[in-house]
């Protein structure tokens, strides 16, 4: 079997369409949706990474700025800096890259930004809410994940092997899928025999960052395959999977690059989109 190849550039970039209809509607009645991404520092995947989201979000007719500052900056002054933006009312959505500098505390800095415009998601008062089935942003990654399934057919009574915990993409796709009826096993670095454990599986969501972890041997035939690692090795993009001997046995497949990540920045702008909503009644 020859997967078929679930292409994020393509699924991303007609869910932008639908999106920027929504945001020209709502221009038209005097609302701009926008996003501000916040950088600390010069690591230059998160400023590609930082640049990419503004530059999407301004194709789909949004406004979008980057705040850029110095590596050095102490935790009060991005506090202050989030504060003016929360308090902004023209700020629709907030987001600050992460990793930040060792003398900065994520986790003040992620619970200072206003839970209304946290479209990353990451908000433990959104986290929560996300848990407990109320309205919220969801995860872009995670977010993004679930709609290229949504090209595979139904989730239902599917047996799905997450590999990764992490709060971004691991804990909260594995929310999701058993929201969908699929039943989830979440692996993780102290889990016993992963790759030989994923025969049984119909869909495997790889988030690790392991090159190679996963290869065409260790799949059921007809296996989904979602590749979440972007592990840069000699200056290339690659992910957790083997794709040449994956796609010989899979039904369907993600590419790295151009799967799962042009789906984590369309749902960055997805929840813009409805920060600006929700904001506006
Ligand atoms: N760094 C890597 N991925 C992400 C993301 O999805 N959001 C933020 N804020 N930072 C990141």
């Amino acid at each position: 079997m020859t997967a078929e190849l679930l292409n994020g550039r393509e699924i991303a970039k007609s869910y932008r369409e639908g999106l920027a209809q929504e945001v020209e509607k709502l221009k038209s009645v005097g609302i701009t949706p926008n996003l501000t991404v916040v950088i600390v520092g010069n690591d230059g995947a998160s400023l590609s990474y930082v640049r990419s989201k503004n530059k999407a979000a301004e194709k789909i007719g949004m406004t979008s700025d980057i705040i850029h500052l110095g590596a050095d900056i102490t935790e009060s002054e991005l506090l202050d800096t989030i504060d003016g933006l929360n308090n902004a009312d023209e700020v629709n959505g907030i987001l600050v890259q992460v990793p930040l500098p060792e003398q900065i505390s994520e986790e003040k800095v992620l619970e200072a930004i206003a839970p209304h415009k946290d479209v990353d998601g990451f908000h433990p008062m959104n986290i929560g809410r996300l848990y407990t089935g109320q309205q919220t942003f969801t995860p872009c990654t995670p977010l993004g994940i679930m709609e290229l399934l949504k090209h595979t057919g139904s989730l239902e009574g599917k047996d799905v092997a997450v590999i990764g915990r992490s709060h971004i993409v691991g804990q909260p796709v594995a929310k999701l899928l058993t929201d969908q009826h699929a039943t989830v096993t979440l692996m993780h670095s102290r889990t016993k025999d992963i790759v030989e454990k994923l025969k049984t599986f119909d869909i495997i969501v790889s988030a690790v960052g392991r090159p190679g972890l996963v290869t065409g041997e260790h799949l059921k035939e007809g296996a989904i395959v979602i590749d979440v690692g972007n592990t840069v090795v000699d200056e290339k993009l690659v992910g957790d999977v083997d794709f040449e001997s994956a796609k010989e046995v899979a039904s369907f497949i993600t590419p790295v690059p151009g799967g799962v990540g042009p789906m984590t920045i369309t749902m960055v702008l997805n929840n813009t989109l409805l920060a600006a909503k929700w904001h506006n009644g």
